[in-house]
């Protein structure tokens, strides 16, 4: 039997699958690492931890499976997209990565647009200038840390900094590059204009291969540390997004899923290349060769009701210790108590500003309604509730579009809930399936390895094969109307605020 290793480096931790050819998983192993705030929009962690959690899990499933390393044969790695790692002249990391939810560099967006033009932008990244965005943090560090922006001698996005450390290339590919602004999506290479423009010098970047391609094999030290072969290879993998979709077999068109991870994301496979003018969802390439897909980002998904919980549910951390179950397993019970609506209460999920379709940095999170007659259980539905009041957002700007999705898979942590899962198919209005597999990206990007280990000829065929649907949770007909007016008062609220969140930000 053939093995292959997906490795999905999150925003919370990295998590390691083993899977064996046909996608059963054989062992599984996450290590936990901070993310620093050290002012309020800015978001950092330490390329360091991304490492050692890649090396240690790689290590304990290899350990923990007692699978012969001969038997191992690709790894593909999944990542958090935007993040900007720096190395210097001896490949050192240079400061601490300023990752995808940090809104720092708005001026910075100002400067990416008067020197590219916004049109022109859209055109060639397929999104206007984005906080969120690598290019942006780029000339953050150049012009508020020259020091720094001095001794960069590589450019690095999160998960490919861990292929650094595996294989010692400097290799990304087209996905995960496609969020680095700096990438020509149509054409799925970098952008000498946009480079020219930026001024930042082409040799910085890394070799941008397609996402089942080889990039390259693990080194001496790398295969010493994580107890695999020396030539195993290491192909392209993807952002966690397009990952993501191999991982619930979103390959072809009409197909989309929707992830509840840290951020949110409503994502439709297209073969053809489709660009929103006004800028309010990402188009990328995708990791099926050739292909791009249209997506939606709701900054604070999972992030909103993972705040809940660490600030307000104590009481049910401690009672699902006791119980040895998840606490988001009691707060769904929680939030089901409380009726649709909340009672009156709505949520505006902003906490770390937001994408689609506001594209704020400055927008932060909103209860709105609050009476003396809530309580826990009404806020936590209200969480929840306006988190996917955001996501329906995104599938109205992919609607206006023109893009057609007929089939709705549901991810990511918040999608194995099934409350939000109802929520979803009410707001959405269409059936909402979960796959039976719930390794989501990193079974993706182990797909994406048994296509470069030659094990399937397509990322399609593989998917066909592997990717099984679980289950199915239909509309239900009376809620459907309930939510709705819930929904048409959340979408007046946004700019009813728009002003303050400025105002807010200058104080
Ligand atoms: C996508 C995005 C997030 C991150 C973190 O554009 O910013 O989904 O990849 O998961």
């Amino acid at each position: 039997m053939a093995y292959v290793i997906g490795v999905d480096l999150g925003t919370s931790g990295t998590k390691t699958v083993l899977f064996d050819e046909s996608g059963a998983v054989i062992a599984s192993h996450t290590i936990e690492y901070p993310m620093y705030q050290p002012k309020n929009g800015y978001a950092e962690q330490d390329p360091a931890d991304w490492r050692e959690a890649a090396f240690t899990t790689i290590r304990a499933v290899m350990q923990k499976s007692g699978v012969s390393k001969d038997d191992v044969k690709a790894i593909g790695l999944s990542g958090q997209m935007h993040g900007l790692v720096m190395l210097d002249e001896n490949n050192q990391v240079i400061r601490r990565s300023i990752i995808w939810c940090d809104q720092r560099t708005a001026k910075e967006c100002e400067e990416m647009t008067a020197k590219i033009g916004a049109e022109r932008m859209i055109e060639i990244t397929a999104n206007p200038a984005m906080t969120g965005f690598t290019a942006s943090k780029i000339l953050w560090v150049r012009n508020h840390e020259p020091e720094n922006y001095e001794k960069c001698r590589h450019i690095l996005l999160p998960k490919d900094y861990v292929r650094f450390c595996l294989t010692g290339e400097f290799a990304t590919e087209v996905s995960d590059a496609s969020g680095m602004q700096l990438l020509d999506i149509p054409k799925r290479q970098w952008s000498d204009e946009v480079l020219e423009k930026l001024e930042i010098d082409k040799s910085l970047l890394a070799k941008v291969y397609e996402s089942p391609e080889v990039t390259g094999t693990l080194t001496a030290e790398a295969a010493e540390r994580t107890g695999l072969n020396k030539n195993t290879i290491v192909v392209g993998g993807a952002g966690d997004n397009a990952a993501a979709a191999v991982g619930t077999g979103v390959v072809r068109d009409g197909k989309a899923f929707t992830t509840i991870g840290t951020s949110g994301v409503v994502f439709a496979h297209t073969s053809g290349i489709t660009i929103d003018p006004k800028g309010r969802v990402h188009t990328f390439c995708c990791a099926v060769p050739n292909c791009w897909h249209v997506m939606g980002v709701t900054q604070g998904a999972g992030l909103s009701l993972k705040w809940f919980r660490d600030n307000f549910c104590n009481a049910e951390k401690e009672t699902a210790d006791l119980m040895q179950v998840n606490p988001y397993y009691l707060m769904d019970k929680a939030a089901l108590q409380s009726p649709i609506g909340a009672n009156r209460l709505l949520y505006l999920p902003y906490l770390m500003g937001e994408r689609t379709p506001h594209l704020d940095p400055d927008a932060r999170g909103v209860f709105f309604g609050l009476s003396a007659m809530h309580t826990k259980r009404d806020l936590l539905r209200a969480v929840m509730e306006g988190v996917t009041y955001s996501l329906r957002d995104c599938m109205e700007v992919l609607k206006e579009m023109g893009i057609s999705v007929n089939d709705m898979m549901a991810c990511g942590g918040g999608g194995s809930s099934p409350v939000w899962r109802q929520m979803l198919a009410d707001l959405y209005t269409c059936p909402v399936k979960t796959v039976d597999s719930k390794e989501g990206p990193a079974l993706g990007v182990a797909i994406l390895a048994a296509v470069g280990a030659g094990l399937y000829s397509s990322v399609p065929e593989a998917c066909d094969v592997i990717i099984h649907t679980a289950n199915t949770q239909e509309p239900i007909a009376e809620n459907i109307p309930e939510y709705e007016k819930y929904y048409q008062l959340y979408r007046n609220l946004y700019p009813a605020l728009q002003e303050q969140f400025k105002a807010l930000s200058a104080l």
